[in-house]
């Protein structure tokens, strides 16, 4: 399994700054690209102007969200289907400013997971607890229970693969990230809790997400469970985003 670098755009970049960044780093892109398994993920609307930029490449594209139904009334929303349409070939899901800001529940998750799964997009499903929760001691409580219902539905629908990001919402955006040693705990419990749950063998793929930048990321590499990042800020600039990729 590649090791994997997801570049989560959020709403930082304009449609000619992502289209840019692409453009200018085409061939560094495509050499990183041959070792590790890139996604970029930008805003929706930035997504066909992307997708043409990097056609017949290796790097992969990316959405931040879909709709957890197939068709029909829904405005505002952009199926799986249509993303599958513009070349995209996976999607985060459930990050926690979805579940903060548009009170996205772990069952809408699971939802919008299956229509990614029907529509061949690898969902990319976010999870982790607040810092309220971490200090009380409920991070596996919480994780457990985030999980639930994608184990569920993972059961039911014999998958191949099942993407995982582990992000403490306290650690996205704020400089702060875990002791590794604890982190550590958190993925051997998190492969563990999912590959026992599961009846059928799937390969599970585990990203860490919070303030990932070059030092971060070296630590974390030393972690085995861990498969590759997700990342926010440092993705946004292509210096920083290929310096945690390549750097040991
Ligand atoms: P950050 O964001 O790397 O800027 O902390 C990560 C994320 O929200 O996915």
């Amino acid at each position: 399994m590649k090791y994997t670098f997801v570049a989560n755009w959020k709403m930082n970049m304009l449609i000619d700054q992502a289209l840019a960044f692409c453009i200018d780093n085409k061939q560094a892109l495509e050499t990183i690209s041959h070792e590790y398994n890139i996604i970029l993920c930008p805003s929706f609307i930035s997504l066909p102007h992307i997708a043409n930029a990097l056609k017949n490449s290796k790097t992969k594209i990316g959405a931040q969200d879909c709709s957890a139904h197939t068709h029909g009334a829904y405005t505002g929303e952009i199926s799986a289907q249509s993303l599958a349409q513009v070349g995209v070939t996976y999607c985060i899901i459930g990050h926690s400013e979805r579940r903060t800001y548009w009170g996205e529940t772990d069952e809408i998750i699971a939802a919008k997971a299956k229509q990614l799964y029907t529509s061949q997009i690898m969902p990319i499903i976010c999870i982790g607890e607040t810092l309220q929760k971490y200090k009380n001691k409920q991070t596996i409580e919480t994780l457990k229970k985030q999980l639930m219902p994608i184990i569920s539905l993972i059961q039911t629908q014999a998958v191949s693969e099942l993407t995982i990001a582990y992000e403490p919402v306290w650690a996205i955006g704020t400089g702060v990230t875990p002791a590794p040693d604890n982190l550590e705990k958190i993925f051997d419990w998190l492969y563990h809790h999912i590959t026992t749950s599961i009846s059928y063998s799937l390969s599970v793929q585990l990203l860490y997400g919070g303030s990932v930048v070059r030092t971060t990321a070296s630590e974390f590499k030393k972690i085995k469970k861990i498969n590759g990042f997700l990342i926010g800020g440092a993705s946004t600039n292509f210096k920083s985003f290929a310096s945690i990729i390549t750097e040991p």
